[in-house]
């Protein structure tokens, strides 16, 4: 499973990068705002920080906007995936921008049949709001389990982003149902590294290695 860590912040992709084990960035117009920053600035930044895929949506909400949107942010950097919206017109310019070799990640998908078709448009990433859909009192693991299912199924060329995550356990099940991809808020990443066990155990042995003669 790929980590990807969905901030905007630099300093904390920064930290997470050094982690060693994460593999991407997603953001969101929502999370760019909250830098208070520059779009493309902060993309390049995140770009220079980490060498995997980073997300950037778009906000067009016609097919024609969307792709003249996807068509500039995508010559900023190489490695710039762009997030679309699950809607007719973004799936129309999924499929576009997939015929012109650029990768999507299709956002705001709250159901299987909106990902059957984000995959069906060609969609690099399909992005499940798991944590949203728990919010509104579903299941969100349920649509990771029956999206992982069907491009398994068909084998679409799509792979399953895991969003919305609200804590640990969302990477571990959506793990065991073989999504490919969870994209992971800084602080849920940096808590899934903690156990108090592990802090007592290495307090003990760091206390019997001062009883070892030296
Ligand atoms: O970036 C997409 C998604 O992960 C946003 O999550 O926490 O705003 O529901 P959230």
């Amino acid at each position: 499973m790929k980590f990807f860590v969905d901030t905007a912040n630099v300093a904390s992709i920064r930290e997470a990068y050094s982690w060693g084990i994460v593999d991407g960035v997603t953001t969101n117009p929502t999370l760019v705002a909250k830098e208070g920053r520059d779009f493309k600035e902060t993309i390049l930044e995140i770009c220079n920080i980490v060498n995997g895929p980073v997300s950037a949506e778009v906000v067009s909400l016609d097919t024609e906007g969307m792709v003249k949107e996807a068509l500039e942010i995508s010559d900023w950097h190489p490695n710039i995936v762009i997030k679309i919206p699950m809607t007719k017109d973004g799936m129309a310019a999924v499929r576009r921008l997939t015929k012109e070799g650029i990768k999507t990640n299709v956002t705001l998908v709250f159901s299987a049949s909106q990902a059957l078709i984000a995959a069906k448009a060609g969609a690099t990433y399909i992005s499940v709001f798991v944590g949203r859909l728990d919010d509104a009192g579903h299941n969100g693991l349920d649509v990771v389990f029956d999206t992982v299912q069907m491009i398994d199924n068909y084998d679409f060329d799509s792979e399953v982003i895991v969003a919305s995550v609200r804590h640990p356990l969302h990477v571990v099940k959506s793990a065991q149902m073989g999504a490919h991809i969870a994209t992971v808020p800084f602080p849920v990443l940096d808590s899934m590294f903690k156990h108090p066990m592990t802090d007592i155990g290495i307090e003990r042995f760091l206390k019997d290695w001062e009883k070892v003669p030296k």
